[in-house]
């Protein structure tokens, strides 16, 4: 048994836990258990409705909770409305950066005015409550405003990452129905264009519900455009239907606020359903407890939009919060290392949430790079996406917090929406640990039975009663909703998480990774399923296996082993075309590290495929039991 990584506590200084707003976590927690609906219903009151609830939660068809049943909300109620009758309506919603090094700022008050003209257009396009946008951008103001009015006027958004493929985005646009895309011309990375309007050109050829595709002018590169089919914003957004007053939808709290897909270990990618009501309340309240946000402070979620991280904690908890967020164009080393840290320093960011594979990567650039810039606005930091190596930890600890910041390492998923296990400032931390459950939530680690595993053991992760982000569903698939997440200890009604975990002597959690056939590059989820599904359109591939390899900087790396149709040869140029075709017909992202061309490929007597073989193959580790092995 692997031992857990390090037991020192690095515990918060005296000026943090006088200023934090959660002073005695235990206390709180026990409440929280013990009170579940009595607790959520009270952080919800913090909240603004049309109409509240007649019950906190209905639990009468599990897995299919219902929260706060009966209220009417929207989201942007609270994310932008109320915000106009207080001072908050001139104060700073959006700093961003473009990385050609332009400048945008919205307050309060003119975010609301764009999102309301952004939902006027929609409008005039005839999209309706109900319906799904989606939206294929670079990280522009836009593409928040896009979320925004689609949220405002009741229709839900789905976001695909701009890293995606044309096939992968017409995959999602038609699993989703949708009739209408948002996009940009382009996008700046790394001095370079991002072509995105080429790509959906492509994805809308390839779908036949695809009816209106609206184009934000971004890099100005001519992009191909038809008739009645192509508009640009800005033409749009100049007619008279595209005031700047626009009524928010009022909304049931069950229904749908946004499509998110992400992967999973079967099949094709799902969307994941998000709704109007507990989403509000879960993740304004994660966000105001585990990021003591300040009404001074300025935050800074250096993730993407078009990821749940996104979602949650760039635009929806920090708006319901009134806080000031910070959006970056590009790429975190262009033109040089310390770009992030300059832009820390330039616009005295408080609080910097990011990801691990962020971090080693500009880890190894050297600590020269932040320490020629004024870093003393940081107060806290944050971490997610994978489990974080205490090297990474104590070098992000030192060297960006200046050992003056805690971090928050926030476990949790696009099936939580929100924090699930998580520190709070005043948590006493160890490396490598997201430490305890948030509140309300029962999470332990436990065996194939459901048992409780000893401390220090490693055994899969659940959760044990309902909160109020948890996802609605997977669209239109309420079986594999339940078979993914509610199969797997359906006698005790407990979540799956998927992933596996340890939790130790002091009830600190550490996440190992995934057991199931999800990868994580980079912190992006990909799924074996996907990959091996692309890699055999290669006209060439017969049958293929793709594995996770752990990385140094993207934390896991994609190999993958093909056996050719007959006829065919393997060769280094075949491998390395093989590569690009991965990555051509996926994105970029999820270009594998290796394609190798085998003769066979370990399965089981029933077909399996043997991953952990062909990994210990790769990492030269002994393969371990093979007696089901078919030779
Ligand atoms: C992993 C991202 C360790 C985990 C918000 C989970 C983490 C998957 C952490 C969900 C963390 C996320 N420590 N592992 N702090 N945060 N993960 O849906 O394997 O993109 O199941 O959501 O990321 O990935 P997703």
């Amino acid at each position: 048994m692997e031992k857990v990584i390090e037991q020192k506590f690095y515990h918060p200084s005296a000026e943090v836990v006088a200023n934090a707003t959660v002073k005695d976590y235990e206390s709180l927690y026990t409440y929280s258990i013990e009170n579940r609906e009595k607790f959520w219903g009270e952080q919800a009151e913090t909240l603004q409705w049309y109409k509240k609830w007649d019950n906190v939660l209905d639990d009468s068809n599990p897995p299919f909770y219902k929260w706060f049943v009966g209220a009417k909300t929207n989201i942007i109620q609270n994310a932008l409305d109320r915000h106009q009758n207080t001072a908050i309506r001139n104060k700073l919603a959006l700093i961003w950066e473009g990385e050609p090094g332009d400048l945008r700022t919205f307050s309060y008050h003119a975010l609301n005015r764009e999102v309301c003209q952004f939902a006027n257009v929609l409008k005039s396009m005839g999209v309706k409550k109900g319906d799904v946008v989606t939206i294929y951008m670079p990280q522009i103001p836009e593409q928040l405003f896009a979320m925004l009015a689609c949220a405002k006027i009741g229709a839900a958004h789905s976001v695909v990452y701009g890293g995606f493929s044309h096939e992968a985005l017409a995959d999602r646009i038609n699993d989703a129905n949708s009739r209408v895309v948002i996009t940009a011309d382009g996008g700046f990375r790394r001095g370079k264009i991002v072509e995105l309007k080429s790509v959906v050109n492509k994805a809308m050829e390839l779908s036949p519900t695809m009816e209106i595709c609206i184009t934000v002018k971004r890099t100005g590169q001519d992009v191909y455009m038809e008739n009645d089919r192509d508009y640009w914003y800005h033409d749009l957004k100049a007619l008279p239907i595209a005031g700047y007053k626009c009524e928010t939808e009022q909304m049931d709290s069950g229904d749908m606020l946004f499509l998110l897909y992400t992967s999973g270990s079967t099949g094709k990618p799902k969307a994941l359903v998000h709704t109007h009501g507990g989403f509000s309340v879960y993740t304004s309240t994660t966000y105001r407890m585990v990021f003591d946000i300040k009404p001074e402070d300025r935050y800074w979620c250096a993730a993407d939009p078009g990821w749940i991280t996104g979602h949650s904690y760039i635009v929806y908890g920090p708006l319901m919060n009134g806080a000031t967020i910070m959006l970056y164009e590009g790429a975190p080393n262009h033109p040089y290392p310390d770009r992030w840290w300059k832009m820390i320093d330039k616009y005295g960011i408080n609080i910097l949430y990011t990801s691990p594979t962020a971090i080693r990567g500009l880890m190894r650039f050297g600590e020269s790079w932040p320490k020629r810039n004024d870093l003393s606005s940081l107060r806290l930091l944050g971490s997610v996406g994978e489990p974080i190596n205490p090297e990474a930890w104590k070098w992000y600890h030192k060297y960006i917090g200046q050992e003056r910041c805690p971090i928050m390492d926030t476990w949790w998923q696009t099936e939580t929406g929100g924090f699930m296990i998580s520190p709070l400032p005043i948590t006493p931390l160890k490396p490598g640990s997201a430490t305890k459950p948030f509140f309300g939530n029962e999470v332990a680690v436990v065996d194939d039975h459901g048992i409780d595993v000893k401390p220090g053991e490693e055994g899969s992760l659940v959760i044990k009663s309902p909160w109020p982000g948890m996802t609605a569903g997977v669209y239109n698939d309420p079986n594999r909703f339940v078979d993914t997440y509610w199969s797997k200890y359906k006698a005790q009604g407990w979540y799956f998480t998927g992933d596996s975990a340890k939790c130790d002597e002091d009830g600190y959690f550490w996440i190992i990774g995934r057991v199931d056939d999800v990868i994580k590059v980079s912190g992006y989820r990909l799924g074996t399923a996907e990959i091996e599904s692309v890699m055999v359109s290669h006209p060439y591939v017969a049958e293929a296996a793709a594995i996770a390899v752990p990385h140094e900087l993207k934390g896991n790396g994609i190999h993958i082993f093909v056996i050719l149709k007959k006829g065919f040869d393997g060769s280094k140029e075949l491998e390395t075309e093989m590569v690009n075709f991965v990555a051509e017909h996926m994105g970029p992202i999820a270009r594998p590290e290796e394609v190798k061309v085998v003769d066979s490929l370990p399965k089981t007597r029933s077909g399996k495929i043997m991953r952990r073989v062909l990994k210990a193959r790769v990492l030269g580790l002994p393969e371990g039991d093979l007696s089901t092995l078919e030779e």
